[in-house]
């Protein structure tokens, strides 16, 4: 049984055909175009027609980053895009001819790590999502949480700093204002305004205009040992290891998989999170250290469990 997975992301919108086993057999991508949804339900349409052309598939599973309902229908609410109450399946639906069924995208990643990615040994595990905003996705005994409305696992909007920065979701003090790309974009430009010489690499590669820092340019110049760029990531790290041991008190996972654009940085991100999350971690020295593991399906993890929690 196949059947079409898309993932709905700031800049890309991927779709792909796949197998029961989590196998993408062929996919393809379209640009997001800006925010207006029809024309990004247009797009989304025109991508699953290129993947019906030579496929027979059940259904469409969507992956977006908001608050999707529990009739897995409608995204009632999106703290970094303009859904409000949006009837995002019955559309895709008219437009493809397609049963559809929408879920939040860090669900669907998560949904596909353990499934069939880093976490398929966990029977309770967390995922977040490190990218332009903070996903999170809660598995406990094997089933993905989806709460009373549909909308568990919204760890970005657990309060990390009462009266702190404000959020997209028009809150202050958010954990995404800390642990996200937001976040590390927003301290790179101040800091690179104020002329802290740390942020010269990587306002230099930005071309010399802070306003042309985004979440990649500083994971890729992390990546190449740029060390202003290493210390805005640790940053983050250390406020994510934090965040997650007050969620480790909660829900007690085996696991956390770390996932996200932020994520490639691997160690870079992780170390400064493992650390932050022993320390702060309740009755640390009687239980065992939940480990931190990348996520094992990189950008496909999206589009994978969407389809499989479309069947
Ligand atoms: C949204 C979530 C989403 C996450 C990652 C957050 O700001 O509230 O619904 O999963 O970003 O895209
Ligand atoms: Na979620
Ligand atoms: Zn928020």
């Amino acid at each position: 049984m196949l059947s079409i997975g898309v993932d709905i992301g700031g800049t890309k919108i991927a779709a792909g055909v796949v197998d029961e086993s989590g196998e993408i057999i062929t996919a393809t991508t379209r640009s997001t175009p800006a925010t207006d949804a029809a024309l990004i339900e247009a797009a989304v349409a025109d991508a699953v027609a290129e993947l019906q052309k030579d496929h027979a598939v059940v259904g469409v599973g969507v992956g977006a980053a908001g608050f999707v309902g529990a009739d897995r229908r409608t995204v009632n609410f999106a703290a970094n895009l303009a859904w409000r109450q949006h009837p995002l399946a019955e559309e895709l639906e008219r437009l493809t001819g397609l049963p559809v069924v929408v879920e939040n995208d860090a669900n669907a990643a998560g949904w596909a790590e353990y499934r069939f990615g880093a976490a398929t040994e966990a029977a309770h595990m967390l995922m977040v999502t490190v990218g332009t905003g903070l996903g999170g996705a809660i598995v406990l005994d094997g089933q993905l949480v989806r709460g009373s409305a549909g909308f568990a696992g919204e760890i970005a909007h657990v309060t990390a700093v009462p009266d702190g920065q404000w959020c997209g979701c028009g809150r202050r003090g958010c954990l995404e204002q800390y642990t996200a790309g937001t976040a590390l974009v927003r301290t790179a430009k101040r800091r690179a305004g104020a002329g802290d010489a740390l942020m010269s690499p990587l306002l230099q590669a930005a071309g010399g205009d802070k306003r042309e820092i985004d979440g990649p340019l500083i994971t890729r110049l992390a990546q190449q040992g740029d060390p202003g760029s290493q210390e805005l990531i640790a940053e983050i790290g250390t406020w994510l290891g934090t965040g997650l041991a007050s969620i480790a008190s909660l829900l007690d996972p085996d696991v956390f998989v770390v996932g996200g654009g932020v994520a490639a940085a691997g160690d870079l991100l992780l170390e400064p999170a493992r650390a932050a999350y022993a320390k702060n971690l309740t009755a640390r020295s009687h239980r065992p250290l939940a480990p931190f593991v990348v996520a094992g399906m990189g950008n496909r993890a999206g589009i994978v469990g969407a389809a499989d929690l479309a069947r």
